[in-house]
């Protein structure tokens, strides 16, 4: 019986080569010749004013913190169905992430249940894209305006995914995007803050650069660089951003291929939404996916025992998010501001199935076949 795997990092098997360039470039750490080429590609493709390589989605949301002058008790809401990160680059800075329940079909943020949530510490609107799926992105920018909130886009997962065909990381004022090797395009650990509010391009590079005007002292533009402002080592090692430069070039044609594996799980498990047994994942006629992730949600509490039957076969399959509001910490630094029964939900019965670019039609049928077995079998 064959291994099939969750997740096989992508690997284009030329990365290296172009880290070999460095050897001539002689410029190792940020900023350099690849970090360039990174940024051309990020800005023409999501259509953004500017885009800075950091290493890490992480680091891409620390630094919004930062930006948008995050004080102890400010509010910033978000969904609960997130990764820590998403609320801990606030809680850092003193923040109050508030969680609002998920709409139940996308398993993003419902904007119906923002503007209750909203107080006069609220700063800020974090939405996260699920599985690279887009929020509903137009009711969150009117909410936005009218109460003068800043909009960021966590769109870790969401890489060349889009909204009314616009590209995700290109709506909010600042996005941040995931480059770890878990997302579709990859340099190990990396990620890219992502600024269309011109107003933050500035302090922005001095936040990445550890607090100082370096970037306009490589420019010439000071005779020496000095401290002037909060700021950390946010930047990407030319090493990792040669590596990601090697991906983003292929990263329209991985795409393509991530997207095929997910239409055909669609297909072949229609059959089980339609007996009831599972919920597929609903794309909103808004969304332009990316193939990031293909997910079911298993009915009558058969999750648990679906993995385990899986693994037996040999199938490598995952759940998602424990939800921040039920986190140790989550409970220690956050409010909670709706009833959280979609969260929940999505939390007990999410089964990621395996999605990469290893993965042949074969294996998408056998993983199928096996889940189809399950239900047969009664488990
Ligand atoms: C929604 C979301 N935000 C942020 C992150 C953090 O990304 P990174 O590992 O690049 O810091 C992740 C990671 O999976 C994520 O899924």
């Amino acid at each position: 019986m064959k291994n099939i795997f969750f997740n096989i990092p992508q690997a284009i098997n030329n990365e290296t080569n172009k880290i070999k360039k460095l050897y001539y470039f002689k410029h190792f750490s940020s900023n350099g010749h690849f970090t360039k080429m990174c940024r051309g590609w990020l800005t023409k493709n999501i259509g953004c004013r500017e885009a800075l390589l950091v290493h890490s989605c992480t680091a891409a949301l620390e630094m919004c913190a930062i930006l948008i002058n995050i004080q102890p008790k400010d509010e910033i809401i978000m969904p609960s169905y997130t990764f820590v990160s998403t609320a801990n680059a606030f809680v850092l800075r003193g923040g109050v992430p508030v969680f609002v329940d998920i709409d139940p079909t996308t398993l993003n943020i419902d904007p119906n249940k923002i503007e209750k949530a909203i107080t006069k510490k609220t700063r800020a609107i974090v939405a996260v894209h699920y599985a690279g799926v887009s929020c509903d992105m137009d009711p969150i920018t009117e909410i936005a305006k009218k109460y003068k909130l800043t909009i960021i886009e966590d769109a870790a997962q969401a890489i060349l995914s889009s909204y009314k065909g616009r590209p995700l990381g290109s709506i909010g004022d600042l996005a941040t995007i995931s480059f770890h090797e878990t997302k579709n395009i990859h340099c190990g650990e990396g990620g890219a803050l992502i600024i269309n509010n011109p107003k933050f391009i500035k302090r922005a590079k001095i936040i990445r650069d550890k607090g100082t005007n370096r970037d306009l002292f490589n420019q010439n533009m000071v005779k020496k660089y000095t401290w002037v402002d909060y700021g950390s080592s946010y930047g990407l090692s030319e090493i990792n951003a040669a590596f990601l430069y090697e991906q983003l070039k292929q990263a329209k044609k991985i795409t393509r291929k991530r997207l095929a594996i997910f239409k055909l799980y669609h297909k072949l498990l229609e059959n089980l939404e339609i007996k009831k047994l599972i919920k597929r994942p609903t794309i909103p006629t808004y969304a332009g996916g990316n193939g990031h992730m293909y997910y079911i949600l298993v009915k009558n509490n058969k999750r648990d025992k679906l993995i385990k039957y899986l693994k037996q076969k040999k199938i490598n399959t995952v759940f998602h998010y424990v939800p921040l509001h039920s986190s140790h910490f989550g409970k220690l630094k956050a409010i909670i501001k709706t009833i959280m029964k979609n969260t929940n939900y999505a939390s007990n019965n999410l089964l990621r199935l395996p999605l990469h670019t290893k993965l042949i039609n074969k294996d998408v049928s056998i993983c199928c076949k096996n889940i189809y077995s399950f239900f047969k079998n009664k488990k």
